[in-house]
Parts: structure tokens; C-alpha cells; sequence
């Protein structure tokens, strides 16, 4: 039986920062933003949306009435969830009046928890193979103004849903994974913001790449030319490039010009809304699925997921025919260029009325009525 994803679409918020006018006001050279680290804008996420509104909005795009009858499982994947008990899935099940003959679940490991989503909607579908499973990594990247990782920041999130006969590709069972209890970027309970060492999170994500890539190969026997693109977790693009330069030299010289435009393709959304943590990975699936060259039923994408704190996990899909007919990416091109630009100061404000405060009465001026969105607290109970 062939699983896989089925449907994958996105959202995030209406507005948006240029990374430039950020560089600016914090003294920065701007194309250490743009070239250095490889990031041109980022989603700023205003105080009526949360991850489950963000989820919500996500899943509400490609679930339909064949999806509403089979989904019997939630899972939502964040690291910067809204409640310290209740799950999010719990929320968008009701947001969405999916099935309450439902398990709903949220699951936790930094930026790699949406990928334990997909292997966990993978096992399910494979002993209920009528069942379709709604996957959701859905994330607000905060570090705090002023800070290194300030240009990192951003937000949103993907919605999938995992079925047998997938429409869009089949997960291949060849995955490897590792985890290593390493202390490059983790967020204490009483935080809104994480602690990391950035320079030490980049060098962990690009050894456990090198090392999880050497042994995909000794378990499968691909090489690096049986592959026409890679999704990678992208914190910011500059990342997954690092992490490529590794390796491209084991392909031939036609496949590694080939992989390089994939590349810069798998960025693209990255590089315009910035790390959505769990979904990061995801958008760039997207990405590359939107803009990618020469990509055609039956090709073989890598997909390279890592979480700080750190785990890894790296495994192959295969595109199914026609799979570009149910890929939302030019949708999402247009809805991105559509956002509002806020000017730092704007951005400063909206990022400081995210805060969570469950005795705070949240009330916004920037509300927009055409979706889900966080209308204050009830008995210290986040309402939508
Ligand atoms: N023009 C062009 N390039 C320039 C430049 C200029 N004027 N000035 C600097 N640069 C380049 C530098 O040479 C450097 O390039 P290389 O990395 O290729 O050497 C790049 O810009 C960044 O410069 P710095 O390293 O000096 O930047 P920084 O100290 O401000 O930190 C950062 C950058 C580590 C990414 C920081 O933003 C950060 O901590 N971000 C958050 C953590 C993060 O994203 N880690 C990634 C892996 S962890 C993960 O993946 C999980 C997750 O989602 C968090």
C-alpha cells in the first residue's frame, strides 16, 4: 500500500517585516539579512492569531467533506503552544467540527515534531488504511528584539493530511534518525522567547545532516545522484545551504547543477515569511514542490528534518503522478505578495502585545474577520 501526503497547504499572518528596514534600524549591514544569512522578510504575527489559529487556518484550506468522514486522529506539532495541558489539536477539531470520534494530540521535540507527526500518521494509515490522518505544525520563531536571532524570527503554519494512494507524494519507509541531548536552543516554561547558542545550533544540525546522510546511504544504497532535490528544516535558508555544501560534490556535474536550482527553489517561501519551527521543514517541501525544475511523477526528494535539543530525522519521498494539479504553492505565492508591510516600529509593538497573559483581556485593532482568530481570554481559557 502507498501512504503519503496527500494535501499540504500553509498559512500565515497578514503582515509582514522587511528584513532591510530591520537591518537598518539595528545598524546592520543588510546583506549580512539577505546574503549572509539568507533571509529577506518574515511573518510578524499579531496578537489575534496563536498556533491554533494559525493551524486552523492551515487545515481549514484543504480539509473537505471526504477528509471530514475519515480523519479519526489530530496531531499537532509545536514548540510554542498555548496551553501547558490542553492540546491544541483539541481546539482545531472543534474549529473545523471535525469527527469527536478523534484521538487529538499535541507532540513536542523543538522543530522536529511535525516530522514525528507524519511518521506517526505513516504507522497509523498503514494498520487503517481507510483512515486519513491531519497532521498540523503550526509555530511562532520568537528569540526577542535586538537580538542575533531577532532576524530568524517567524511564523505560521502547515497543515497535511496523510491517507493511502496520496495525491501528492508516497513516503518511503528508509528513514534514519538520530537524537543527542545537546543544549543549543531550548525555551524554560516561564519564557516567551528561546535561549540558544546559535552558533553551536548550526554546527549540530549540519554534523548530524553529514552524519544521518552517510548512513541513509549505507542502509539504502541511494547516492547523492538518485535524488532530484532536497527539503531541508530551514531556520533560515542560509542553513540549509550550509548543510548542502557538505555533500553536493557527490553528485555528477549536470546533477549538481540541477540539485543547486532545486535548492534556491526549496527556499524561496523560507526566505519571505522566515522559520515557522515545526513547519519550517514542510514550507520548504512546498517551496520546492512550487518552483522546482524538471520534477516529475516517480522522482525521489530528500527530506531533512532536525529539532534543537537535538534530534534529526532524514528520510525519501516519491512524487506521484501529476502531482503539481494539487500543490496550492501559486495560491500561497499570491496571498504572500498581498500581505501588509509593517514598519519596524509597527513590528516592535505587534511583537510585544504577543505576549501570553492569561489575566490579560486581549482586545486588537489589527482584526481581520476572514478567518479563525484569538478573540481574548474566559476564565483563563483562550477563546476563538
Ligand atoms: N555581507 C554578507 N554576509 C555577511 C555580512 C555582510 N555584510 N556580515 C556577515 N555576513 C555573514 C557572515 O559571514 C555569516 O556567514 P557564514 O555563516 O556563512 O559564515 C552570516 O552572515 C551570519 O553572520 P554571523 O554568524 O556573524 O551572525 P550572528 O552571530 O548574528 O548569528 C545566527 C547568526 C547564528 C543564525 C543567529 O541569527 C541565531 O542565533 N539564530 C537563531 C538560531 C538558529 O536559527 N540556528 C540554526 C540551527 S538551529 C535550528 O535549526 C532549530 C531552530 O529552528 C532554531
Amino acid at each position: 500500500m502507498t501512504i503519503g501526503i496527500d494535501k499540504l497547504s500553509f498559512y500565515t499572518s497578514e503582515y509582514v517585516l522587511d528584513l532591510v528596514d530591520l537591518a537598518q534600524k539595528r545598524g546592520d549591514d543588510p546583506d549580512k539579512y539577505t546574503i549572509g544569512i539568507g533571509q529577506d522578510k518574515q511573518a510578524v504575527i499579531p496578537n489575534y492569531e496563536d498556533v491554533v489559529t494559525m493551524g486552523a487556518n492551515a487545515a481549514v484550506q484543504i480539509v473537505e467533506e471526504d477528509d471530514r468522514k475519515n480523519i479519526d486522529m489530530i496531531i499537532f506539532a509545536t514548540e510554542s503552544g498555548i496551553d501547558n495541558s490542553k492540546s491544541s489539536a483539541l481546539y482545531v477539531q472543534k474549529l473545523l467540527k471535525l469527527s469527536e470520534f478523534s484521538r487529538t494530540i499535541e507532540i513536542k521535540q523543538a522543530c522536529y515534531a511535525g516530522t514525528y507527526g507524519v511518521m506517526q500518521a505513516r504507522d497509523y494509515v498503514a494498520t487503517h488504511p481507510d483512515k486519513r490522518v491531519l497532521v498540523i505544525a503550526s509555530d511562532i520563531a520568537r528569540y526577542g528584539l535586538g537580538t542575533p536571532g531577532e532576524v530568524t524570527q517567524g511564523g505560521g503554519a502547515i497543515a497535511m493530511i496523510i491517507a493511502k494512494n496520496p495525491k501528492i507524494a508516497a513516503i518511503n519507509p528508509d528513514s534514519v534518525y538520530m537524537s543527542q541531548d545537546v543544549a543549543d536552543f531550548w525555551r524554560p516554561i516561564d519564557r516567551s522567547e528561546a535561549i540558544v547558542d546559535g552558533h553551536l545550533s548550526t554546527d549540530i544540525y549540519k554534523e548530524m545532516f553529514l552524519t544521518l546522510w552517510k548512513r541513509y546511504q549505507q542502509q539504502t544504497g541511494y547516492v547523492l545522484d538518485d535524488f532530484l532535490g532536497f527539503a531541508f528544516h530551514l531556520p533560515y535558508t542560509k542553513m540549509g545551504k550550509k548543510a548542502f555544501s557538505q555533500i553536493i560534490n557527490e553528485a555528477n556535474e549536470s546533477r549538481q547543477e540541477l540539485l543547486s536550482e532545486n535548492l534556491i527553489a526549496s527556499q524561496k517561501f523560507s526566505r519571505d515569511v522566515g522559520n515557522l519551527y515545526t513547519g519550517s521543514v514542510y514550507l520548504s517541501l512546498l517551496s520546492l514542490l512550487t518552483y522546482g525544475q524538471e520534477l516529475a511523477g516517480g522522482d525521489r526528494l530528500a527530506i531533512f528534518s532536525y529539532g534543537s535539543g537535538a534530534e534529526a530525522e532524514l528520510y525519501s519521498i516519491t512524487l506521484q503522478e501529476n502531482f503539481h494539479e494539487y500543490v496550492l504553492g501559486n495560491v500561497i505565492e499570491k496571498k504572500l505578495a498581498k500581505r501588509i508591510k509593517v514598519s519596524v516600529d509597527e513590528y516592535e509593538k505587534i511583537f510585544s502585545d504577543q505576549l501570553y497573559d492569561s489575566h490579560r483581556n486581549v482586545t486588537s485593532d489589527f482584526k481581520n474577520k476572514e478567518y479563525f482568530e484569538f478573540l481574548g481570554w474566559k476564565n483563563g481559557e483562550r477563546q476563538y
